[in-house]
């Protein structure tokens, strides 16, 4: 029982030195969520964007942003009850669809992002073309 006490603690203590050198956004824990929301594109973590939102994308998916990406109902809602239960909170009169038109992450990337950066990821939704530590929350690490 010691023994176990002992690893538990210095696992605790790893993962503190870890986000000591960065902001930990955090990432899909669900794994149902995380693979079906995560096979095109990083699994958005839930907290970028609040409940109204998550709704309306979740809500629609066979029309998703000119993809097909429906589920079977059971697992739609599955997926938005972790999506919502994460979400951002406050209040928003206009809920943004995309992550990428929110006015922080105009700001942080309007500046910061190289033609050659961009062209190369493609598309701003590609998060992990650009933070490697996308999956595991870290968008400082470039
Ligand atoms: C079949 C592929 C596919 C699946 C599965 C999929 N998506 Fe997407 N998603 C896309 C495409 C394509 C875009 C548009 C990317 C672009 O504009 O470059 C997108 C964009 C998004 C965006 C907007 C990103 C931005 O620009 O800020 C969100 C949010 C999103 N998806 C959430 C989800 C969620 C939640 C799920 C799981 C229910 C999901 N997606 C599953 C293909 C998919
Ligand atoms: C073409 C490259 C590129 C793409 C694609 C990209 N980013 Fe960034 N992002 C950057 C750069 C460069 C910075 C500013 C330097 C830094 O803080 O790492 C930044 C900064 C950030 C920050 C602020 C980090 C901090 O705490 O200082 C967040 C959060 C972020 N990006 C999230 C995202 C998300 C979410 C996506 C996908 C929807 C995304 N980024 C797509 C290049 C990119």
């Amino acid at each position: 029982m010691k023994k176990v006490t002992v690893s538990v603690l210095m696992l605790v203590a790893t993962a503190m030195t870890a986000s000591a050198d960065g902001k930990r956004y955090g990432t899909i824990r669900d794994k149902v969520t995380r693979e079906e929301c995560g096979a095109c594109h990083l699994a958005y973590p839930a907290g970028f964007l609040p409940a109204v939102s998550w709704k309306k994308i979740i809500g629609n998916l066979p029309d998703h942003f000119g993809d097909d990406a429906s589920l079977d109902e059971e697992t739609t809602k599955h997926v938005l009850n972790y999506y919502l239960k994460h979400s951002r909170h406050g209040k928003f009169r206009n809920p943004a669809m995309r992550i990428t038109e929110l006015r922080w992450f105009v700001r942080e990337h309007r500046h910061e992002v190289s033609r050659r950066a961009r062209k190369r990821a493609g598309t701003m939704s590609n998060c992990q073309a650009c933070h490697r530590g996308a999956a595991r929350g870290y968008f400082d690490d470039d």
